[in-house]
């Protein structure tokens, strides 16, 4: 409720200020409008803390972009789903509502189911691995169009390293500590069958919702990095944090077609260098406060543990075989495992 009636004041104060400045259009045409009069404020969703790399990363993009532009064009992103959960917000850069949203990979199957070739368990070596094929064009290139006829266009791929599971009662070691084990997944069939490969039972839900789930009993832990285990405070609430390794997603900064193809030529070059390069520190950050953020789960209480992950390869193997059905998705694994 708190969050609708702040949403609505972004939203609603940026229209008026953009027929104020005779822009007109309304909320639907709002997303890359000038916020003061002079500079045009591309806004981001943007579902995590100020603290998360990706917020730092894009931050520092924004005042590049309005210092190369010299004032005109800038970012700025809305962090703790201020602008709704990572679900929604894809609708609204659809729409036009808002221009950007920062949306974890597993929400894209459901616009193209052949972007779960990057959301399969164990699908990248390691973030040296990830990264590679996040900032390699040639291998992009088609996954990342195939959104461009629904209004949508994934400019790039930030890391979110990698996901392990998280309990309250106890540490896993193999599938079988998961049995009967309530754990929140992200909202993807994927994910949902990888959970049940795992030997849990997957609930979906916004990452918003989880802490509440845990802490009530609807659920018995997550699944996450460790950046997000200790921010979002779930270390508080689930003290096992077991490295089952089983998921590196990326997270898609995607934005509006409409509003990206009106910027002028020179902003879309001066966005999408500054984009590269936030990719680039954004890997970097998330490498070195992984460290940081174990600390602080390890002073509030939480205990990390190794796991058999070949127990686990082994169970969720199965999937990667379903999945990848289509020419491009078998052709993006081969050149992953390329890679190796
Ligand atoms: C990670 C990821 C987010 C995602 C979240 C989740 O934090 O970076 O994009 O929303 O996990 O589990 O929902």
């Amino acid at each position: 409720m708190f969050k609708k009636r702040i949403l609505s004041a972004i939203l609603g104060l940026t229209v008026a200020t953009t027929l104020i400045a005779g822009c007109g259009g309304g909320a639907k045409k709002d997303a890359g409008k000038a916020g003061d009069g002079k500079t045009t404020v591309l806004k981001v969703a943007f579902n995590q803390p100020e603290t998360h790399p990706q917020f730092q990363a894009l931050k520092k993009m924004g005042e590049e972009m309005k210092k190369r532009t010299n004032g005109k064009y800038t970012i700025e992103v809305f962090p703790n789903e201020l602008l709704g959960a990572q679900k929604e917000t894809m609708e609204m850069v659809q729409s036009g509502t808002i221009a950007m949203s920062v949306v974890g990979g597993p929400l894209l199957e459901s616009w193209n189911p052949d972007f779960v070739v990057f959301n399969l368990p164990y699908m990248f070596k390691s973030m040296d691995e990830q990264k590679k094929v996040f900032t390699n064009p040639k291998i992009t290139k088609d996954l990342f169009n195939s959104l461009s006829g629904k209004g949508i266009l994934v400019k790039a791929a930030f890391t979110a390293g990698s996901r392990n599971v998280y309990l309250k009662g106890h540490a896993v070691k193999t599938p079988a500590d998961l049995k009967g084990m309530k754990i929140r997944v992200m909202q993807s069939e994927t994910n949902l069958k990888m959970m049940e490969l795992m030997g849990g039972v997957g609930t979906p839900m916004g990452q918003g919702e989880v802490y509440t789930a845990i802490q009530t009993g609807v659920i018995d832990g997550g699944e996450n990095n460790e950046l997000i285990y200790s921010d979002l405070k779930h270390c508080e609430i689930a003290p096992y944090y077991s490295y089952t390794r089983h998921l590196m997603i990326p997270d898609y900064l995607i934005i509006s077609k409409d509003v990206y193809e009106k910027l002028p030529a020179d902003v879309k070059k001066i966005f999408d260098e500054e984009l590269a390069k936030a990719v680039e520190s954004e890997f970097k950050m998330f490498n070195d406060n992984i460290a940081k953020a174990k600390a602080k789960a390890e002073k509030a209480g939480a205990k990390f543990n190794d796991v058999d992950i070949d127990a686990f390869m082994k169970a969720v193997a199965p999937l990667t075989k379903e999945k990848l059905k289509t020419d491009l998705t078998k052709k993006l694994y081969k050149e992953i495992r390329a890679l190796d």
